[in-house]
């Protein structure tokens, strides 16, 4: 069996980016030229998804026409020969098919997954969070779709190494090691807990697989943290019925969530490019004696 869909939310205010987010989604601020959202889908396509299914509200819109095509302007790209830029514009266009759902009041995390049970039916689906952005050869998500396929198509939590002061902004995951050291079998999920209230400091940046169930979860799971439907009490709730696992993926993760962590992960980027860090050492000098750093 093959994961092909993948539920991407998208339809948070994104109250950290304003004012660029008042009528821009958060989700279309760029790092060096491609939108945040973009390398999230690509992580998805890399992975084998073929359907995305985009949990959106109003004012999203620009995210869905961001991943159509634009005829009007390949064929003027065309006629003026940037062919570059015309790659650029239709890869983009064509890279996965999409689906939009209005998620029309912002009820929680867990609330976004469950408007996309009509779309998905009863095959497992992959979830993708769009503050955090992972690189690496095999992408996340394919390390999570591998290991679910191994074990029986079941749900897979993707977690990463944080600090104690990091806790209290993540899912946090417990479990029994399972296999190997990378997986654990879940025993217990907690959202954002205080760092004392539990010994884990494995934390889920928004990458799952999901078996149909987690829909039957989600409908009974009363509001949670933030007084909100939660993603992962629902996950909690299954990993006490069936088998759930967590998997520590390999990759380098980037949390792009805050303004902050943007302008860190915009650094990273550019370093890791021939042609941006060029103009970055040369620049170097003339910024250390300017500002003193
Ligand atoms: C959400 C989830 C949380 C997860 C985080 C990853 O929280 O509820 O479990 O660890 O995304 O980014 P949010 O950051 O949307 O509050």
């Amino acid at each position: 069996m093959k994961i092909k869909k993948a539920v991407i939310p998208v339809a948070g205010k994104g109250t950290r980016f304003l004012p660029a987010s008042k009528n821009t989604p958060k989700e279309m601020m760029p790092i060096l030229g491609v939108p945040m959202i973009q390398y999230v889908v690509e992580e998805a396509v890399r992975s084998g998804i073929e359907e995305i299914i985009f949990i959106t509200s109003y004012g999203k819109e620009t995210i869905i026409d961001y991943f159509d095509r634009n005829l009007e302007l390949e064929n003027y790209l065309r006629e003026k020969n940037k062919d570059g830029d015309l790659k650029l514009v239709s890869n983009v266009g064509s890279m996965v098919e999409v689906v939009a759902i209005r998620q029309k009041e912002q009820l929680g995390l867990g609330h976004a997954i469950l408007c996309a049970k009509t779309v998905i039916g009863s095959e497992p689906f992959a979830v993708l969070l769009g503050d955090d952005i992972v690189l690496g050869d095999i992408p996340a998500t394919q390390q999570l779709i591998d290991l679910s396929l191994k074990n029986n198509m079941c749900s897979v939590v993707g977690v990463m190494n944080v600090s104690d002061k990091e806790v209290s902004s993540y899912g946090i995951v417990e479990g029994v090691q399972y296999l190997n050291e990378r997986t654990l079998k879940m025993t217990k999920m907690i959202e954002k807990p205080k760092s004392y209230e539990t010994a884990s400091r494995l934390a889920t940046p928004g990458r799952y697989i999901f078996s149909k169930e987690i829909f039957d979860y989600l409908e009974i799971i009363p509001k949670g943290s933030g007084g909100e439907y939660q993603l992962t009490d629902a996950i909690n709730l299954m990993a006490k019925n069936q088998n759930v696992l967590s998997y520590l993926f390999e990759g380098e993760r980037y949390d792009t969530g805050t303004i902050e962590n943007h302008l860190v992960a915009t650094i990273e980027f550019a370093l890791k490019n021939e042609h941006y860090k060029k103009i970055i050492q040369e620049k170097i000098p003339y910024w250390s004696k300017k500002y003193e750093i």
